[in-house]
């Protein structure tokens, strides 16, 4: 999704500004640009639709000399992807210089106002407001900043802004409301500014996350930071990054997806490296010990998380409600934000997010904020917004996940799960069995990687369907919803997870000889029942792939083509079914030569609502 980079210092501004959005590219865009103070102190903007590489052209000769810049990556939400649409927007006569992540909801009321105030605005965007709205206010009220604040005043929805000015040459502005943005404090007068630490991470591990109403005046040798509803000056709190920047490239493979689906064994190890004694039956999680008096207390437990996040959050309730015997519900969070519910405060609200900063997640946190009940994350993203919005947590650590479509992240989110529901239950020696089928894991998910080159057999058999079901019971039946998801966002198939004992109340009459089924039949108390779901669908001429335990004799007869996957417990099958349909879906993608890792409309990190 949308990234802003700004560079102050003595560097060559617009290489660090492009190196920047390089290191954003991954969320997701769709054009992008830049805008610079030149050295006889004029702005320039230079911006088009498309890739970051395409910007180079138009820079200038004169770059060595250019040592402030801001910089955009832009994903589309009001207004084509077209130049015109592309930030950095300015003022009419370029004055002003702006880029900006989120959305402006009230830029239609701004817009009108600004016409009958003599303003001409030319995109269709709705960021394209701010510069002409701090315009109007600078010719009011005489002082830059009074500007820019009285500006940001009137902004209603979300935004990360960056602004640069001729009348300030030398100051880079940067607010933010509901939308992250951080500002790397370099070593030697220098300061960038990103929307993602992925981009500042070369530069220094060092940062100010800026928090909602803040206004930061950032100059080579100062960063100051003012509190918009108070119009107080604060301080500027710099913490350290724990990043590894090595994990975050592609390796031999062709792509991040493979790469991080092939990272899944190590994503299991990471997530219970030194939290789990499986001799002794010890679950420790080092995050949620600040808050072990509360969870003694809690009566219910509400997750909230969207997209792939949101069905690790289902395996999560069926975990926490069979371990713990604590009630479960999970909401997409785009939902939660809107509804009237009842929400005591022993409940306590679980966001789920790899990236910790999609707005939607984000909002629901904040609905909740004045409950005074417990908020709690399970979050990859280290030091990103969900995790600073919460009052405890359990992070992933399953290293940066780059491609857009999830992967090694919900195994790491189910890991984290199966570890939350031990923790919350009355002991956990009881489970040993468990704890020691996680730590044979990481191999068993091996197993099935490495059998990528039949999986890839199997999915070509069934790369030109245009739809796809997905079916699962218990356990399995969030898998169903993930593998479909999956499929769709890869390969542009459609494709529908189902609870297979639902087939029969409607789906059924989709299926026919062009409608396949991925059935996941693992072994569980309820195997018969899905055999009965697959029967119905054969009856019907509809194919079946089916993933089932290995030594299953039965399954090979009943359908077209089977996926064995090693033995394991029915608590710890999601994760080994998840992987072979990860596989499953790359292939096809693979075989219908698409951009795997920046599938068509979507962006890594959602941060608009
Ligand atoms: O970063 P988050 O986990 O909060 O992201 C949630 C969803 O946007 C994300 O899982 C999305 O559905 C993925 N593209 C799925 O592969």
């Amino acid at each position: 999704m949308c990234g802003i980079v700004g560079y102050i210092g003595n560097k060559e501004a617009i290489d660090v500004v492009l190196n920047g959005l390089r290191a954003l590219e991954y969320r997701g865009y769709d054009s992008s640009g830049v805008a610079y103070i030149e050295s006889n102190g004029s702005g320039r903007v230079v911006k088009q639709a498309g890739r970051v590489e395409h910007l180079l052209p138009g820079l200038d000769q004169e770059k060595s000399k250019i040592h402030i810049a801001i910089g955009h990556t832009r994903w589309a939400t009001h207004g084509l992807p077209n130049t015109l649409n592309a930030h950095p927007h300015t003022n009419s006569d370029g004055s002003i210089m702006v880029v900006h992540n989120g959305i402006i909801e009230n830029y239609l009321e701004i817009k009108r106002e600004l016409a009958k105030n003599g303003y001409k605005l030319i995109t269709q965007t709705d960021t394209e407001v701010i510069p002409h709205l701090i315009d109007y206010y600078l010719k009011r009220l005489g002082s830059f900043e009074e500007a820019i604040t009285a500006a940001l005043n009137d902004l209603k929805g979300a935004y990360a802004v960056a602004v640069l000015a001729t009348a300030e040459p030398e100051k880079i502005y940067a607010a933010k409301l509901s939308s992250p943005l951080v500002i790397g404090v370099g070593r030697h007068n220098e300061y960038i500014l990103a929307s993602d630490p992925n981009a500042i991470m070369e530069h220094t591990k060092k940062v100010v996350f800026l928090e909602d109403y803040d206004l930061a005046v950032i100059s080579k040798d100062k960063l100051s930071i003012k509190d918009l509803r108070k119009n107080t000056l604060k301080s500027a709190k710099a913490e350290l990054l724990d990043y590894d920047r090595d994990k975050s490239s592609k390796g031999d493979f062709p792509n991040f997806m493979l790469k991080e689906i092939f990272e899944a064994p190590q994503a299991i190890k990471s997530a219970t490296l030194g939290r789990v004694q499986a001799d002794k039956g010890i679950v420790k999680l080092g995050g949620l010990e600040t808050v072990t008096t509360q969870l003694k207390l809690i009566d219910r437990i509400v997750i909230v998380a969207c997209g792939t996040s949101y069905y690790a959050g289902l395996v999560g309730e069926y975990l926490i409600e069979e371990l713990a015997g604590i009630p479960v519900e999970v909401q997409l969070a785009s939902e939660f934000k809107y509804r009237s519910e009842p929400f005591s405060r022993s409940s306590v609200l679980l966001a789920i997010s790899q990236s910790g900063e999609t707005a939607d997640t984000i909002a629901a946190l904040k609905k909740v904020k004045d409950y005074g009940c417990l908020r709690l994350g399970i979050v990859n993203a280290a030091g990103s917004t969900i995790t600073r919005l919460t009052d405890a947590g359990v992070y992933c650590h399953a290293g940066p996940e780059q491609a857009v479509a999830s992967t090694k992240a919900f195994i790491s989110q189910v890991t984290v799960l199966t570890l939350l529901a031990l923790y919350l239950s009355d002991g956990t020696k009881g489970y040993r069995n468990l704890l020691k089928e996680l730590d044979l894991l990481p191999d068993k998910v091996q197993a099935v990687l490495d059998q990528a080159e039949k999986i890839k057999t199997i999915a070509l058999k069934y790369k030109d369907s245009k739809d796809f079901m997905y079916i699962g019971r218990g356990y399995v039946y969030p898998c169903a919803l993930e593998g479909a998801l999956k499929l769709k966002e890869t390969s542009y198939i459609h494709a529908e997870g189902y609870a297979a004992g639902e087939m029969k109340h409607g789906p059924l009459a989709l299926i026919d000889e062009d409608f396949p089924t991925l059935a996941i039949a693992t072994d569980s108390p309820l195997l018969e029942k899905t055999y009965s779901n697959i029967e119905e669908i054969r009856a019907r001429s509809g194919r079946v792939v089916a993933l089932a335990t290995e030594g299953n004799k039965k399954i090979g007869k009943l359908v077209n083509d089977v996926i064995y996957l090693p033995k394991t417990l029915e608590i710890t099958q999601p994760i080994l079914s998840v992987v072979a349909m990860q596989l499953f879906a790359y292939y096809i993608a693979e075989s219908k030569e698409l951009n795997i890792d920046k599938p068509r409309n979507l962006a890594k990190s959602v941060t608009v609502e």
